[in-house]
């Protein structure tokens, strides 16, 4: 097996859309970007990148993957041979791969670590060492459920109780220090990396504790003290209280700059916000967010360098086809101040605010393209144009067409013209999108065509493959899953093949995206699961929704025939009736 770590630089440095830019010739549509089929010869491009997710699926011939499955069939590779040839082109070396099972080892002590750590320090700002730390968090306006929900700490005053305490636990002074808890002196002497300061644990999407940040309260020294990029932790690819704000109702994400805003945003009610971690916002972090959101509100500091990085995060998160809101916070320094001086109230004001931000947006729009050159007004137009038929409201549409055209002093009928040809285009793909979604168990359903057992029961089908990209999506789930749904209870082989790959690897505490299952499925499976995360559904299912899928497959085997139904005596027929509707509850 290849280290994790090899295949997650190599992810990174392998974007889809510019490996396969070099096959196919390309056209952004949306979010997504479509060409002509490389797999199948066709006149009319039905194969479609999707950036978000880093996959490919075409609609014609079913052929669908990542960037691996996509390498092996357009350079008919097995998967060794496609991991050396993306190697190659990212100029990377494939590592040998004895070394890998120490370094899983490794991993998963850490985390255990981090989580006796977590709770330690837990419990130390419940003590009465933690009475400060206590008043400090109060003083800062947060509630015993908040602090509980973060599961925040104190780190106390000591150069060693954390690392006794972790050795009593049978940790060794290696594990402490690769773990970023315990640091080594120049005597070789080691001590505790957090000293009297509140903790923060950061939580991954697996639910695992992969580092913390600890604030000082009062005295010298750096105000945040952060874990140091660890085996378990890399602070580019990870963002404070996602494992929280994947689940919001609310359909955006907010990026706010500190673990304080985000935890009084969410003790407000704005459960979709998350930070970076003590870094800079990164392209990783930006691509995360796309897999959960198409919007994002930036939440920054209202000061000079709040404000730069907004900009910078703006380019960042459009790259990664992301739609961009600004909150302008005024009267206060970040949201968390905001909040505590003017109230949740005001601030989803703001929220609101900055949804009608079209100004906002169409100044970026001038700042990318210079209009003062004919093409860059083109371009800027086209951009606008755009921008418009995103825009639902006729009576905005109207205004801001009249404001721009007489800035830039060009023809509003032609203008308007275009935003017809637009919309018109909109809604013609909303209906295709549509027609698409009802086709799914049809004969326009390649990936799934042969499976007689997928056919027989759609509704079942379709449950268990939600469920498997609901699993994909939120790793946190899988033991709640995994102990209320078998593997006999997916319809399909396929399906109950790739529920069982999923779960098992998630359980073991390995990833379970697209790219990492490369090396283990067939490419016919590989087409089944991208069609299940791309076309059919499987993009953003809630809590809620998962509960149904899970309901409709405790079903499965449980439902009788008409026949049978029809042969049943009053007293088993009344009990088959309550079991049917107590599962539909
Ligand atoms: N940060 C850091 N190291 C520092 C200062 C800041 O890692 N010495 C990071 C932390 O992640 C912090 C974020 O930058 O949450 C924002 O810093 P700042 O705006 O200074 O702090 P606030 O979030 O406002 O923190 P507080 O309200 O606790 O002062
Ligand atoms: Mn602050």
């Amino acid at each position: 097996m290849l280290p994790e770590a090899f295949l997650n630089e190599l992810k990174y440095r392998s974007d889809i859309e510019q490996v396969i830019g070099g096959y196919v010739q390309l056209r952004r549509r949306g979010r997504n970007l479509t060409g002509l089929c490389p797999f199948h010869s066709e006149k009319t491009p039905s194969f479609t990148v999707y950036p978000e997710n880093q996959s490919f699926y075409c609609f014609g011939c079913g052929a669908g993957g990542d960037v691996i499955s996509f390498i092996r069939r357009a350079e008919n590779l097995d998967y060794m041979e496609a991991i050396r040839f993306l190697a190659a082109r990212a100029g990377m070396e494939v590592p040998e791969s004895q070394m890998d099972d120490t370094a899983h080892r490794l991993k998963m002590r850490i985390l255990e670590m981090n989580r006796e750590a977590a709770r330690y320090f837990h419990q130390c700002l419940m003590s009465p060492t933690g009475k400060a730390a206590r008043a400090y968090l109060v003083g800062r306006g947060l509630t015993k459920a908040t602090v509980t929900r973060f599961g925040l700490g104190y780190a106390p005053n000591s150069w060693d109780s954390l690392t006794v305490f972790l050795r009593s636990k049978g940790y060794t002074i290696e594990e402490m220090t690769a773990g970023g808890l315990a640091a080594t002196g120049k005597k070789g002497g080691c001590y505790d990396s957090f000293r009297d300061r509140v903790i923060f644990p950061i939580i991954d999407l697996r639910g695992g504790v992969i580092g913390f940040g600890g604030r000082i309260m009062e005295g010298s020294g750096p105000k945040y003290l952060n874990s140091p990029d660890t085996p378990v932790f890399k602070k580019s690819r990870n963002l404070f209280a996602m494992n929280f704000a994947k689940n919001t109702k609310r359909g955006e994400l907010m990026l706010a700059e500190g673990y304080m805003d985000v935890i009084a945003m969410h003790q407000a009610g704005f459960d979709n916000a998350v930070a970076a971690l003590g870094t800079a916002f990164t392209d990783e972090q930006a691509r995360l967010l796309a897999q959960y959101t198409d919007t994002v509100v930036l939440a920054g500091d209202s000061d000079g360098p709040g404000q730069k990085a907004v900009r910078r995060n703006t380019v960042i998160l459009e790259k990664a086809g992301i739609k961009v809101r600004v909150l302008t916070i005024t009267g206060a320094k970040d949201p968390d101040e905001f909040i505590k001086k003017y109230g949740a109230e005001r601030f989803e004001l703001l929220v609101e605010g900055s949804k009608s931000a079209l100004d906002f947006q169409i100044q970026q729009l001038r700042s990318r393209n210079d209009v003062t050159s004919a093409e860059g007004r083109i371009a800027f137009l086209q951009e606008f144009v755009r921008l418009m038929a995103a825009t639902p409201s006729p009576i905005q549409r109207d205004v801001y067409i009249s404001k721009v055209c007489r800035e830039l002093e060009v023809d509003k009928q032609a203008v308007v013209l275009q935003l017809e040809a637009a919309l018109k285009r909109k809604r013609s793909g909303e209906q295709k999108k549509e027609a698409r979604d009802l086709k799914v168990f049809t004969d326009r359903d390649p990936a799934g065509r042969m499976d007689f057992e997928r056919q027989r029961s759609p509704k079942a089908a379709l449950a268990g493959e939600r469920l498997i990209a609901y699993l994909m999506k939120n790793p946190d789930q899988v033991s709640r899953v995994a102990t209320s749904v078998r593997e006999e209870q997916f319809v399909s082989p396929m399906d109950r093949r790739l529920y069982q790959l999923v779960k098992e690897r998630l359980l073991a505490g390995q990833p379970a995206d697209l790219f990492s299952l490369s090396g283990q499925l067939e490419t016919g499976e590989m087409d089944r699961l991208s069609a299940i995360l791309t076309v059919e559904g499987g993009q953003n299912i809630s809590d809620a929704e998962a509960e149904d899928y899970i309901r409709v497959l405790q079903q499965v085997g449980t439902e009788k025939k008409p026949e049978e139904v029809g042969k049943m005596e009053d007293d088993e027929l009344r009990r088959y009736i309550a079991s049917l509707t107590a599962n539909k509850k």
